[in-house]
């Protein structure tokens, strides 16, 4: 499906300007795009806790993590994505936001990832306890499991506004069909999906058919998990980076997702303050054209 240009606009909320997308909002504030089912704007750079904030109590354990919601939040980033499934993520989210009392600054995404309806009514309950807040703004089932028994709850809880959007997720390729055939089924806010320089398959369909759908997507693994940006950061910036206020590789992988106007949003993990400042400077400028993605697929990864 091809994109219109007003569809294009009332997407993302950004303006194009010979081709490239240029911010509409003042340089200094991050990008934002909207979440179709509401118009609400998000920013476009927020953080996966997958492993990296998966860490004990000690203050010595706390005081990067800490550090990297602090930044975000400075740079005027909001999302926070989570899981049941990722350790003491979600019980070192929310205590790390009560401490800094930054909950409403917060954007919080976390997941049922547990078969059965009663199962997972226990396990969201029990991520508000740990996430320490009322009303989760974003729930998703995690790599759909058992999708059919939680949606009517999802419903529900959105209805009577312990949750603002639902959603669902996954992270492989292999399971993309299916992901399309769940799209397809029900309305849903959000779509979570694996997409990198590297692993364009959701070019085809699935990003096309978020945008008809209006489905709001949120990126997970843009740098393959670790390992893309690893095996990148031994090579010299392409000197055209520059053209795209780009000074770091992660900054070049996030703004290859981030090009896209289906998307809404990527969720780079990192429990290093440094990597997340470096992170969120994707968050701003602009973005590269249809010409450049070409260059960047041709000269990074083939
Ligand atoms: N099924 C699902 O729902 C699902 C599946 C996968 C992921 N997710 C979500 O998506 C998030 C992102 O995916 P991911 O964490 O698996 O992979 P990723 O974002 O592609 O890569 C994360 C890795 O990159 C490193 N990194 C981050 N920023 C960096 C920088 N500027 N420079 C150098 N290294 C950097 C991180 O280590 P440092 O800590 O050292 O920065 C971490 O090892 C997850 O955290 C999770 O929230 C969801």
């Amino acid at each position: 499906m091809k994109l219109t240009r007003s569809a294009l606009l009332s997407l993302t909320g950004t303006s194009l300007l010979a081709g490239r997308h240029v911010a509409a909002q003042p340089a200094a504030q991050m990008n934002r795009r909207r979440i179709p089912s509401s118009g609400e704007l998000l920013p476009v750079v927020g953080v996966g806790t997958w492993r990296t904030f998966d860490v004990g109590s000690k203050p010595e354990d706390r005081a990067p993590v800490a550090d990297v919601l602090r930044v975000l939040f400075e740079a005027g980033g909001s999302v926070i994505d989570t899981s049941p499934m990722y350790g003491a993520a979600e019980a070192v989210v929310g205590s790390l936001l009560a401490a800094a009392g930054s909950r409403s600054k917060a954007f919080l995404a976390t997941k049922v990832w547990t078969s059965g309806r009663d199962s997972g009514i226990a396990q969201m309950q029990a991520s508000m306890r740990l996430l320490r807040t009322d009303r989760i703004d974003l729930m998703q089932i995690h790599n759909l499991v058992d999708w059919r028994a939680h949606l009517p709850t999802l419903r529900a809880w959105k209805d009577d506004g312990r949750i603002r959007y639902l959603g669902i997720t996954h992270y492989t390729q292999s399971a993309h069909d299916e992901l399309e055939r769940v799209m397809r089924a029900e309305k849903w806010d959000f779509v979570q999906l694996n997409y990198a320089l590297d692993d364009r398959a959701v070019e085809q369909r699935l990003l096309p058919l978020a945008a008809e759908r209006g489905i709001a997507v949120i990126v997970n693994q843009p740098f393959g998990g670790g390992g893309l940006l690893r095996k990148l950061s031994a090579r010299k910036l392409p000197d055209w980076a520059g053209e795209i206020d780009v000074t770091s590789w992660a900054q070049l992988l996030l703004k290859f997702v981030l090009a896209n106007p289906a998307v809404t949003c990527v969720i780079p993990g990192t429990g290093k303050p440094e990597h997340m400042k470096d992170n969120l400077q994707a968050g701003f400028g602009t973005y590269p054209d249809a010409a450049l993605l070409k260059r960047m697929v041709a000269e990074i990864v083939t």
